[in-house]
């Protein structure tokens, strides 16, 4: 009781309020593989079975038995925590493990940065493209200064000899050096400005919270109370991409601009080349859109726009953190779909459940050293997370063939559910143990209860509700598709449990095809 009152008062006052009215509002005291224990009010533990999965983070279950053990013998030895400025021997060794799986996967070398948090490793890598972006733009303009130099050089020598130099900038002859280096980078500045810097993001995506990371997360409802009219990230829509093979071509070409290059004195002339940059910093995409709803991205569409967007030299960010980590059977889903990308974003299971840890990892072509002398924070690189990152790397790796075969029962068992419910369950999508399932739109149903309940946007939460206290099933819906509720169990969840999970939906499909709403929320 005091834990709900320090919530609802102190910590998220309206969260603490709509668990409530939800009936979701347990303060869950213990944990192991894929089971949350809380007290009722006896005061006896009650084990809840745990498909949400910590929004996909527990791909190794909740407190996995190596991890607990490496965890308590790192305390044990008084392994350090804080040591910053020093060389950080368990982030060397984690980051070292992530480039051969990384390698292994996409055939190519990386380096890391780690974060906090899936949003920091978002961030890490909006950083990290825009200051390559950034830098290219400085390359440039020190050649162009480099070139003029020149050219007044050689515009010193044409005077004292008593001639003059024909300096052409779009078809416009100047003969007086300091007006053509002027027009030149007038033209130059106003392009720069013009092409206002910014990332390429799918509709639906979602990326994370902090700033940077909101400024790619799609939905308006996260966006609008803090980046209102915002412009930093054009938003494409998959399936018209999909519909159309020109439109990623299209897309990309929209971000690209010229500058002027001077070109060196031949004959006493000068003429100028266009170079082609892009107002695009970075794509990043989500193999799977998780939060949207479990949308597996359409891979043609995705070939065809990642060939366009590299083929410009912008950068792709492959947001990994949900689909990643074993969570569809691979290190990364991309890859089981042919798509390749230069920078991969890893978190949530990276940290075996236990630890708090994310990565950026920048393949070596892309990769700007002075990045690490400028990117840090306080608590990055803890010698106990990497070594519980490293140790869960070894773990997930041998879990390929269970998360295929526990994701193919659960799929198949939903898929029959559909068959048996096709007015409930509209549509099961995803991929190894990262599933969604949608249910079909209520506000059409006779049952005006069921109405109210599809209009109120709370539908899922209200499902949610009642596989809680009906079945001692935790499941959650996705934060943008409330009529999606998103399976992710670990990838030890055991035949027996997966039957119980199918059959309290069983149940609960039943419930909603008779429109017995009361009995939906009444615990
Ligand atoms: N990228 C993706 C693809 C995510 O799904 C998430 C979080 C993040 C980044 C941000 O990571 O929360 O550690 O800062 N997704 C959760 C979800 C919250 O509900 O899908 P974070």
């Amino acid at each position: 009781a005091a834990a709900l009152q320090g919530y609802a008062e102190f910590a998220r006052p309206q969260t603490a309020e709509l668990l409530r009215i939800l009936s979701l509002d347990k303060p869950y005291v213990r944990a192991h593989d894929d089971y949350l224990c809380y007290r009722d009010e006896a005061g006896d533990e009650v084990e809840v079975l745990d498909i949400a999965g910590g929004y996909g983070s527990l791909i190794l279950g909740h407190n996995h038995p190596e991890l607990r053990r490496l965890a308590i013998s790192q305390l044990r030895q008084e392994m350090p925590t804080h040591a910053q400025m020093s060389i950080r021997g368990e982030a060397g060794l984690l980051c070292r493990d992530l480039d051969a799986e990384l390698h292994a996967a996409t055939g190519r070398h990386f380096v890391i940065t780690l974060g906090n948090s899936g949003a920091e490793a978002v961030e890490a890598a909006a950083k990290h493209a825009r200051m390559a972006q950034l830098a290219r733009l400085d390359a440039f303009a020190e050649q162009v200064e480099r070139r003029l130099a020149r050219i007044r050089a050689a515009e010193a020598a044409a005077k004292r000899l008593g001639g003059t130099l024909e300096l052409i900038l779009d078809g416009h002859a100047h003969t007086s050096f300091d007006a053509f280096a002027a027009a030149v980078r007038a033209s130059n500045a106003r392009a720069v400005v013009a092409a206002a810097p910014r990332f390429l993001a799918a509709q639906g995506a979602f990326h994370g919270k902090t700033m940077g990371a909101l400024a790619l997360t799609h939905k308006p409802l996260f966006r609008d109370p803090f980046l209102r009219g915002g412009t930093e990230t054009n938003f494409f829509d998959w399936q018209r991409l999909s519909a159309d093979p020109a439109a990623a071509h299209a897309l990309v070409a929209a971000g690209a601009y010229t500058l002027i290059l001077p070109g060196t004195v031949v004959d006493g002339r000068v003429t100028c080349q266009h170079e082609t940059f892009n107002a695009y910093a970075a794509l990043f995409l989500e193999p799977i859109q998780g939060e949207a709803g479990v949308i597996p991205v359409p891979p043609e569409a995705a070939m065809a726009l990642v060939a366009a967007v590299r083929a410009a030299g912008v950068p792709v960010v492959v947001d990994e953190i949900q689909t990643g980590f074993y969570r569809t059977g691979a290190l990364l889903a991309s890859s089981r779909m042919g798509l390749v990308g230069d920078y991969y974003l890893l978190g949530k299971s990276l940290g075996g459940g236990l630890a708090k840890i994310a990565a950026c990892a920048v393949t070596r072509e892309h990769y700007l050293p002075r990045f690490g002398l400028l990117h840090t924070s306080t608590n990055v690189e803890d010698d106990p997370s990497c070594g519980i990152a490293r140790k869960a790397l070894v773990i997930a790796r041998q879990l390929g063939d269970a998360v295929q075969a526990r994701g193919g029962q659960l799929r198949a068992g939903f898929e029959a559910l559909r068959t048996r419910y096709p007015q409930v369950i509209r549509d099961v999508r995803g991929e190894g143990l990262m599933l969604g399932i949608a249910f079909a739109d209520m506000k059409l149903r006779q049952s005006y209860g069921l109405q109210l309940l599809a209009r109120s946007g709370y539908m899922g939460y209200v499902l949610a509700g009642h596989l809680l206290h009906e079945h001692g099933i935790r499941v959650a819906p996705a934060l943008a598709a409330s009529t999606v509720i998103r399976i992710q169990p670990s990838a030890y969840i055991k035949a027996t449990e997966i039957e119980r999970v199918l059959a309290a939906f069983d149940q609960l499909c039943r419930i909603v095809d008779n429109e017995d709403i009361y009995k939906l929320i009444e615990f």
